[in-house]
C-alpha cells in the first residue's frame, strides 16, 4: 500500500529544553534512520493560541530548527519543513472541515481543558476549535502511518483516524470499484484468492482484526500485484471503498520524562528548565542551586534520595554504580549534596557538548538553515500535492 511514513510537528513557542529532547526529539532521532520521516514546525498551530502576539513565531521557528539540528535530526535522512510553507495543509484542512461534525471537535479533551487553563486568552475562536482538524490535515496529507506524539495528543490521533475513515467512506467510491477489486483478487492466484475471500469475510462479519492483519500482510507479500490493484484490495478488505487517506497510529514516546530542576515536569513556564543549548556556566549554576531533600539541612544530616529532585536526574543520567553511590552516600550522610550533583552536571554537559558543536555552524551561517528548510519544504510539498490530486478528484474538484 502506501509507504511507512512518520510525520510529527512541534509548535514554535519558545526555545527548546532538555525535557523536549528526552521526551520527543530522541524518539524522532531514533526513527529517522528506520523510516521515512517528516518533521515540521507547526507555525499555524502556534497562531491558534498566539494569534494576538505573532511576533515571536518567526524567531522561534528558526531557533527550533537549529535546536532540532543540534539535537541530531539529520537533514540528509529526515525532511524538515515549515507548515505554512506547504499551503496544501490549509487546503486539506478546509476540505476536511466540510464533512467534520462539530461535535467531534467540541469533544476533544484538550479543547475544554485549554479554554479553561488559558483563561487569560480569548480562545473562543474558530481557529482554536479547528486545531485538531488542522493537525489531522498535517498527517493525512502525507498518508503517514505513524505519528510520534506524547500521551496528551492521543485523542487527536484518534480523531484523525475517524476523519480518514469518514473521508474514505464518503469519497472513496470509484466507478466499477467492486468489479475492479474482483479482477484484482483473481490476480492473486487461486490459493491466495481463496484465503483473501475468507479473511475478508471473517473481518467484515465478525470484526476479526487478526484476519484483517493477516490479509494485509499477504497483500504486502503478493509480488504479482500492481500498486493500484494492491490499493484496491486493501480498500476492498474493509468495505467496498478505495482508501484515499490512511488511518495513522499514535507512536507513543517511550516514557523517559525528564524532571525539571524542582522535581516537577520540566517546563519553561515553571522556570525549572535547562534549555537545549544553555551555556556551561548557567547549567552548572542551575544544578548546583537545585533544591535537595529538605531533611538534609546540615551536611551531617542523612537524606532520602526518593525525596530529592537531584536523584530523579540521576535516574535519567547515571549508570547503576553511580546511583548506588548516591543512595548509600545520601542515606549515611557519607556524601554532600554538591558532591552528589557533580556527576549530573558532568552528564548534562556531556550530552550538550555535541549539540553545541552542531549548532555552532548554523549560528555562524544561518543561510544553511534556510537552505535545509527550503529543501524540506520542496520535498514535503511534492508529497502533499500527490495526495491533494487524489483528494480533489475524489471530491469532484478535478476540472480537467
Ligand atoms: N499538536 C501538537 C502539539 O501541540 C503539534 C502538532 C501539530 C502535531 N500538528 C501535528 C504533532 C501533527 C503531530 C502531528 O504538540
Ligand atoms: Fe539529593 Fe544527593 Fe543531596 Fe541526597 S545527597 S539529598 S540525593 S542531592
Amino acid at each position: 500500500m502506501y509507504p511507512d511514513r512518520v510525520v510529527s510537528g512541534m509548535r514554535p513557542t519558545g526555545t527548546m529544553h532538555l525535557g523536549h529532547y528526552h521526551g520527543a526529539l530522541k524518539n524522532w532521532i531514533r526513527m529517522q534512520s528506520e523510516q521515512q520521516c517528516l518533521f515540521f514546525v507547526a507555525d499555524w498551530h502556534a497562531l491558534t493560541t498566539h494569534y494576538d502576539d505573532p511576533s515571536i513565531i518567526e524567531k522561534s521557528t528558526w531557533d527550533m530548527v537549529i535546536d532540532w539540528l543540534a539535537a541530531g535530526i539529520d537533514p540528509s535522512q529526515a525532511t524538515i519543513f515549515v507548515q505554512s510553507r506547504v499551503p496544501e495543509h490549509a487546503e486539506l484542512h478546509l476540505l476536511l472541515s466540510m464533512a467534520t461534525p462539530l461535535g467531534w471537535l467540541e469533544r476533544v479533551p484538550t479543547y475544554k481543558d485549554q479554554i479553561e487553563n488559558l483563561a487569560n486568552r480569548d480562545l473562543a475562536t474558530y481557529g482554536f476549535l479547528g486545531y485538531p482538524l488542522l493537525q489531522a490535515a498535517d498527517v493525512l496529507i502525507y498518508r503517514a502511518s505513524q505519528v510520534p506524539v506524547g500521551e496528551d495528543q492521543v485523542p487527536h490521533i484518534e480523531m484523525m483516524r475517524e476523519i480518514a475513515r469518514r473521508f474514505n467512506h464518503l469519497y472513496g467510491k470509484e466507478p466499477g470499484f467492486e468489479e475492479k477489486a474482483l479482477e484484482a483478487v483473481k490476480k492473486l492466484g487461486s490459493k491466495r484468492a481463496k484465503l483473501y475471500a475468507e479473511l475478508r469475510t471473517e473481518y467484515q462479519q465478525d470484526g476479526n482484526e487478526a484476519a484483517l492483519e493477516q490479509a494485509r500482510a499477504m497483500l504486502d507479500d503478493a509480488a504479482s500485484l500492481s500498486m493500484i490493484d494492491r490499493e484496491r484490495l486493501f480498500g476492498y478488505l474493509e468495505g467496498s471503498r478505495k482508501l484515499i487517506l490512511v488511518e495513522p497510529q499514535a507512536k507513543l514516546t517511550e516514557a523517559s520524562r525528564l524532571p525539571g530542576l524542582d522535581g516537577r515536569k520540566m517546563s519553561k513556564s515553571y522556570g525549572n528548565a535547562i534549555s537545549l543549548r544553555e551555556d556551561k556556566e548557567t547549567v552548572t549554576k542551575k544544578i548546583r542551586t537545585m533544591p535537595t531533600d529538605p531533611a538534609r539541612v546540615r551536611r551531617t544530616d542523612p537524606g532520602e534520595p526518593t525525596r530529592c529532585p537531584v536523584y530523579q536526574l540521576h535516574e535519567v543520567y547515571s549508570p547503576e554504580a553511580t546511583k548506588e553511590w548516591v543512595v548509600k552516600g545520601c542515606r549515611s550522610a557519607g556524601i554532600g549534596c554538591i558532591e552528589c550533583k557533580q556527576p549530573v552536571i558532568d552528564a548534562v554537559l556531556a550530552e550538550q557538548e555535541p549539540m553545541q558543536e552542531r549548532a555552532q555552524q548554523y549560528l555562524d551561517d544561518p543561510s544553511l538553515v534556510r537552505a535545509i528548510v527550503a529543501d524540506g519544504c520542496e520535498t514535503a510539498r511534492k508529497l502533499a500535492q500527490e495526495t491533494m490530486r487524489d483528494v480533489r478528484e475524489a471530491m469532484g474538484l478535478q476540472y480537467t
